[in-house]
């Protein structure tokens, strides 16, 4: 990556602006998961070890330009503060003369958190004049939101065009240096699996990969695509009919390189789990919905996984939350894990399906950007990282 990073710019006693993704699950007003959080905090340690006045934004949710307080990102103040180990006092506007003034009066090495950057419609817009109003509160500007960096919004983007200069924070850095790796040079073989309910969120990454991955590995909802594709019997599985003539042509060019399902775990409905039974062939009988890879299934892909130099992994092999179709996701997670390769895995129910297996630790890298990082290896820039200092 050649953009500028906070260890490229001297930050003491300036305001710093920093752009975090602290869009985080809530229950009951409370954080339930702090992943995002935690992941932002060495960039906020250093900024404030350095003597920086830091000025945290984030959004949190999609309330829609309107004032939602429950998306209010006070609670993850609270979290930050516990974890610095120092408050991190908490301002109810993220523009105008409230934020100015809570700006200035901050001295070096404090900390100041925004109110959701979306509840002002200028957000998602990318409005200059909201824009204007952040930037109107900072010296330098750090983005540390990979989550987000497929967006281009006031927050991530207009502000970066006024505010310089504007750097790369140490969580943002290390997520594109582990994709700039399984894009450039991957350890090989580069296996990639992917699961997960639908093909055509995946389609362009394999496309864009197909030169570069060595062997695709995949199971899930986006699995009976390729299977009807391929002319198999899918019984009322999930198919997307309108990518039917894709996944035949990803499947005519990549040849061998991708594996599909063998044999399944079936149920009359995925609600249905005490109908569950094992089907030995890649075909689905008629009123039977596809749950899970099946046992010669799982045999290959783990198998697939064992001399792999580089592994990303983006979706479960079935519908992991219930025990009977856990199986396949489960023996994946374990086997990519125990596999000693380089490990990435990134999206939502991945590190979920990660952490309830037990591999989230033993992964080498757990991306904090689900659709940023598919965006990322689809080829296609990232809006945010593009406007950064070069
Ligand atoms: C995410 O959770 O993927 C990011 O925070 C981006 O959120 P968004 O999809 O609402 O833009």
């Amino acid at each position: 990556m050649e953009v500028k990073t906070i260890d490229d710019v001297d930050v003491a006693g300036k305001r710093v602006l920093v752009r975090a993704d602290l869009n985080v699950p809530l229950k009951e007003g409370r954080v339930a998961d702090e992943t995002r959080i935690v992941a932002t905090l060495p960039t906020i340690r250093k900024l404030v070890g350095d003597g920086a006045r830091v000025i945290i934004c984030s959004h949190l949710g999609r309330p829609k330009g309107e004032v939602r307080p429950e998306l209010s990102l006070g609670p993850v103040a609270a979290v930050l503060s516990e974890k610095l180990g120092r408050d991190a006092a908490f301002v109810e506007t993220c523009v105008g003369p409230a934020a100015e003034k809570a700006a200035n009066r901050l001295a070096d090495g404090d900390v100041l958190v925004l109110e959701n950057t979306r509840f002002w419609a200028g957000e998602t817009e990318n409005d200059h004049s909201f824009a204007k109003g952040l930037a109107a509160l900072a010296d330098v500007f750090v983005d540390d939101a990979f989550g987000t960096a497929h967006r281009k919004h006031a927050s991530n983007y207009g502000v970066a065009e006024l505010v310089k200069p504007a750097v790369a924070g140490y969580l943002l850095t290390k997520e594109i240096q582990y994709f700039d790796r399984l894009l450039e040079d991957p350890p090989r073989p580069l296996v990639f699996v992917l699961g997960g309910a639908k093909l055509s969120t995946k389609l362009a990454v394999v496309t864009n990969m197909l030169g570069t991955v060595d062997h695709f590995l995949i199971g899930g909802g986006m699995a009976y695509t390729f299977l009807k594709a391929q002319g198999y019997d899918v019984g009322s599985s999930l198919v997307e009919d309108d990518f039917l003539a894709d996944a035949k042509k990803v499947l005519d060019e990549a040849g061998e390189k991708v594996e599909l399902p063998g044999d399944h775990v079936v149920a009359r409905a995925l609600d249905e789990p005490a109908s569950a039974r094992a089907v030995d062939c890649a075909s689905i009988p008629e009123g039977y919905v596809g749950a899970d890879i099946g046992s010669e299934t799982i045999q290959r892909f783990t198998a697939g996984t064992v001399d792999a130099g580089a592994i990303f992994w983006n979706g479960p092999m079935g519908v992991f939350e219930v025990p009977a179709f856990a199986d396949g996701t489960e023996a994946v997670a374990r086997a990519i894990a125990e596999s000693g390769a380089v490990t990435v895995a990134g999206g939502g129910e991945t590190v979920q399906a990660a952490r309830q297996f037990g591999v989230a630790d033993r992964l080498s890298h757990i991306s904090t950007g689900g659709g940023a990082s598919l965006k990322y290896l689809e080829g296609k820039p990232l809006a945010a990282i593009e406007v950064l200092s070069r």
